[in-house]
């Protein structure tokens, strides 16, 4: 089993650069199969639910060619199956984005349901209503969302919720459909902006996205593009918060600052320094933080994949913190493992009060998802002595070369396999 191992307590200090955000990525290579030409995605994050897209894409038949790292190009006219198989779901959520791209192309799509996730409970319900709005009959059967459509027309849709993935998914289902579809109350995140420019850049006409009000005027096919993705703001913001928490000195270069300014208030709010540049940000974490208050919202708001990072900046800050999470129910699983580093971390509903500490101390944690395995990895960098982080899997499926990154800003971190290999480096670390 693959494990961290992380000597702690040295301050992070260098450069690190952000790759391609992992949740645009996501939309963005549903949305490609979208036409028959050539698409070429470039800034493509190499993560683990980037690679398995890539698979589900490949398993519908349609054409992949990974021309580099960070560079795919692929081909939708191949497609032959409508149905994307268990399997992917299961592996990425994300997956559900195929329901919009196939309806949308084909008028026709056969999904999984994706099942619960460890964050909270994740229902589908805003996408199924918007899908129901353009015209299609939605049915779930064995286990899967079947949705059909003969014709899908204008449709006026209010979300009552606002949820990322069913103002993706429905901008998807309709960008081919006939008339005008107004999405109200939609999410403003960078990648759902990401996601439109995307689609407009195959010939879409969306209008609003990045507000709250979507229009998108059908357009009768979609063509080839050629397309570089905006960088992590998630994967930007953690390695923010590790330069807070470590007392570092960190350049976070490839991001868009304006994506990044919640994230920016809070860490300066806490005492810390953060210089902005054009596409960068320097954060220079102060000896001394002071407490805050933290409310999980939809963007502009403080995002909630952020909410375990700061928390674990927050306990190494003087006085009491109450962070509220209002989007996902269950996204404190990280609190246990980190009372086990000496954090002081009490949960009352969907309230965490957060008592400063001096410092956590070095111990073996599970990683119960993905941000908050990363966020375990900063509290391992700022603890003294050893950690172990079990379950990395998580963070891979999200942060590309985490390990490597860390490593750059003076981190003492390895990916091992075996105690041979983790009692190696811990001896290599000590001579
Ligand atoms: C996306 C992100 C995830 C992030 C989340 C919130 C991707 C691949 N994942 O997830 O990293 O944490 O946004 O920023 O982009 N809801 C409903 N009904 C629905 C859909 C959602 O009630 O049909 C609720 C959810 O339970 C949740 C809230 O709406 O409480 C927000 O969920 P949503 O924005 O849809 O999150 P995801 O798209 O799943």
């Amino acid at each position: 089993m693959e494990q961290y191992i992380i000597r702690g307590g040295r301050p992070l200090k260098g450069e690190v650069t952000i790759s391609g955000a992992k949740n645009a990525a996501l939309g963005i290579l549903a949305a490609a199969v979208m036409t028959d030409e050539d698409v070429i995605i470039e800034n493509l994050p190499d993560v683990r639910d980037i690679n398995v897209m890539l698979e589900a894409i490949t398993e519908i038949s349609a054409k992949v060619d990974r021309m580099d790292r960070h560079t795919v190009r692929i081909n939708g006219s191949t497609i032959s199956d409508v149905a994307v198989d268990d399997e992917y779901i299961r592996r990425i959520r994300a997956s559900y984005y195929f329901i919009g791209a196939l309806l949308g192309k084909y008028r026709h799509a056969s999904v999984p349901l994706p099942g619960g996730c460890n964050i909270g409970s994740r229902p589908i319900d805003q996408h199924i209503k918007g899908f129901k709005a353009l015209g299609a009959e939605v049915r779930i059967e064995a286990g899967s969302v079947i949705a059909k459509a003969d014709r899908l027309h204008s449709a006026h849709i209010y979300f009552d919720v606002v949820s990322v993935g069913a103002t993706i998914n429905v901008m998807l289902a309709s960008v081919m459909a006939e008339g005008q579809t107004i999405i109200e109350n939609a999410a403003k995140e960078p990648h759902i902006v990401d996601v439109a420019n995307f689609l407009n850049s195959m010939g879409a006409n969306i209008r609003g996205a990045g507000t709250d009000t979507i229009r998108i005027k059908g357009v009768q096919k979609l063509h080839g593009t050629e397309y570089a993705i905006i960088p992590d703001q998630i994967e930007a913001g953690t390695f923010m918060c590790m330069a807070a928490a470590t007392r570092g000195d960190i350049l976070i270069k490839n991001v868009i600052p304006k994506h990044l300014e919640a994230i920016t208030a809070k860490l300066i709010e806490m005492g810390n320094e953060v210089e902005e540049y054009d596409e960068a940000v320097r954060v220079i974490g102060a000896e001394t933080q002071r407490h805050t208050d933290i409310k999980t919202l939809p963007y502009p708001g403080f995002p909630t994949d952020m909410q375990p990072q700061i928390s674990v900046a927050l306990s190494l800050a003087e006085g009491t913190s109450m962070v509220t999470e209002s989007i996902f129910e269950n996204r404190f699983k990280y609190v246990d493992e980190l009372a086990r580093m000496g954090g002081n971390i009490k949960v009352e509903g969907n309230v965490a009060v957060i008592d400063g500490i001096d410092g956590f101390s070095g111990a073996t944690v599970t990683s119960p998802d993905l941000r908050a395995g990363a966020a375990l990895c900063i509290a391992a960098l700022a603890a003294d002595g050893y950690s172990t982080i079990e379950e990395v899997g998580y963070i891979q499926r999200g942060y590309e070369i985490f390990d490597e990154k860390i490593t750059a800003l003076g981190g003492l971190i390895k990916l091992v396999d075996s105690e041979q290999e983790a009692a190696r480096f811990k001896l290599r670390v000590v001579g």
